[in-house]
């Protein structure tokens, strides 16, 4: 098949990569003419495990190419897949400014049957809007062509993206033209050799079961997260806890693991997005609010453990932070809880030095340029250089090579032997044999 995937972040490259890998012609378009010069130079923009190689390879065998013109793409192809950013706006909406005008791109140019996908994640109504804004625009070219637009949002995960996307627990597909359905179905195929992992549903009900997939997992954090805080002010371990009820079968042990709050590009913007749709329906939706609020709270906690611990006058602390991206497995620092307690830690005094494996380029481009400039915040070449003479270490990413750190040398580097772990990471009891004051996330030391 013949398919265009605009849009060539974290979604789209991969959706493009894995459709070409499977042996589709597949042209991936993006408006930053940087972006896609670099691509066409084999250059990744984003860290993803995996992609760098599955890009190269396919780019070779000539079924994936890279453009900035989705009119040229367009020609040639059925299937335009929309994998543009939806950010969140002000009041907490979606942001569909980039989903509209792709869609507005499309109706300028479409000259044959095609099937709009939206990937992206969109409000329910997203796809009535976007057919609105291409009708209008065949309307103004006075021609007439049958389109139509489905909805099959994308659920892969950053730093396991490849995997999920080439081996997905489900693939949602939002339609009712029996045209666009077996179009999709022919696609999919290769991803559902096994067993038919696709469930068809309607349009509204597509874009819904990714907004409610977000938030589930959202709920389940914050959950855990108030649990924790809770074991905190009760002298309870937390761990104990997360076991005892991830062994309930009903509950399971995925996403129940407290820490200092999620971040990312998706959870953070699709529960507030959701809050959003429930108000323009004036409903009230308390249990999503508390989440999004509980979140909020949590992003904070680090913080707050250092203020308990040093005073709330940082000047004259040096703190070393493990992690900066918002997870394992990614540069991305969307909503990372690393860039609030920065915020914080230097709005207090402190000075910080960092260290993150993967995100530092990223890091050095979108934090401000004073904090550099100030020496508020260094950037280490190694986990351990962010620690000399540091007062405490913080761990807010769990990348691997923080999980079992030589913690001799760790003690003879740092000012205070001090751990604040922000994802549980380590024992307690074995924190405090090796001479160190330990402070998890509802961690009884
Ligand atoms: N990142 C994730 O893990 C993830 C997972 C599932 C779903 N999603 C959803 O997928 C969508 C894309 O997310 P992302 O993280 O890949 O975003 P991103 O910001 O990494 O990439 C978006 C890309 O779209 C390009 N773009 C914007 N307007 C364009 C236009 N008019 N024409 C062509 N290109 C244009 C941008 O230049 C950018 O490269 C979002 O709705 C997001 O919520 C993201």
């Amino acid at each position: 098949m013949n398919i265009t995937v605009i849009g060539t972040g974290y979604v789209g490259l991969v959706t493009g990569t894995c459709f070409a890998e499977m042996g589709n012609n597949v042209t991936c378009v993006d408006a930053d003419p940087n972006k896609v010069a670099a691509l066409k130079d084999g250059k990744i923009p984003i860290y993803e495990p995996g992609l760098e190689v599955l890009v190269s390879n396919n780019a070779r065998e000539n079924r994936l190419h890279f453009s900035t013109s989705l009119a040229e793409a367009m020609a040639d192809s059925s299937l335009y897949f929309i994998g543009v950013g939806t950010p969140s706006n002000d009041d907490g909406s979606a942001d569909l400014s980039q989903v509209l005008a792709v869609a507005k791109e499309i109706g300028q140019h479409l000259d044959h049957y095609a099937v709009v996908v939206d990937k992206s994640t969109v409000p329910v109504g997203t796809a009535d809007r976007v057919r609105a804004v291409i009708e209008a625009e065949l309307q103004k070219r006075d021609v007439e062509i049958d389109f139509d637009v489905v909805s099959n949002p994308e659920f892969l995960k950053e730093g396991a993206a490849i995997e999920d996307f080439m081996r997905p627990d489900r693939i949602i597909v939002g339609t009712d033209s029996d045209r666009a359905r077996e179009l999709m179905r022919q696609l999919y195929m290769p991803f559902n050799m096994n067993r038919d992992r696709t469930v068809y549903m309607g349009v509204r009900d597509a874009e819904m079961t990714k907004y409610a997939a977000n938030a589930m997992l959202a709920t389940k954090i914050s959950f855990i997260n108030e649990i924790a805080n809770l074991c905190d002010c009760l002298d309870v371990d937390v761990e104990n806890v997360r076991r005892g009820i991830g062994s309930d079968s009903r509950i399971g042990y995925s996403y129940i693991y407290p820490g200092c709050g999620y971040g990312g590009s998706c959870f953070p913007k699709d529960v507030k997005a959701l809050i959003h749709l429930a108000e323009s329906c004036q409903y009230d939706s308390q249990v999503l609010r508390s989440v999004d609020e509980r979140n909020k709270r949590q992003q904070r906690v680090l913080f707050e453990k250092i203020c308990q611990r040093f005073g709330s006058d940082l000047s004259g602390i040096t703190i070393g932070v493990w992690g900066l991206a918002f997870k394992p497995g990614t540069d991305d620092l969307r909503e990372a809880t690393s860039l609030v307690l920065l915020h914080d830690l230097i709005g207090a005094g402190a000075r910080v030095k960092a260290y993150d494996p993967i995100a530092m380029d990223a890091a050095r481009k979108l934090l401000p340029k004073a904090w550099f400039d100030n020496c508020d915040l260094v950037l280490a070449d190694h986990q351990y250089d962010a620690l000399k003479a540091a007062d405490a270490m913080v761990l807010v990413t769990e990348w691997k090579p923080f999980r079992t750190p030589d913690f001799m040398a760790m003690k003879k580097i740092m000012k205070q032997p001090v751990v604040i772990d922000g994802r549980n990471q380590y024992d307690p009891q074995q924190m405090s044999e090796a001479g160190f004051e330990y402070l998890g996330i509802g961690r009884r030391g």
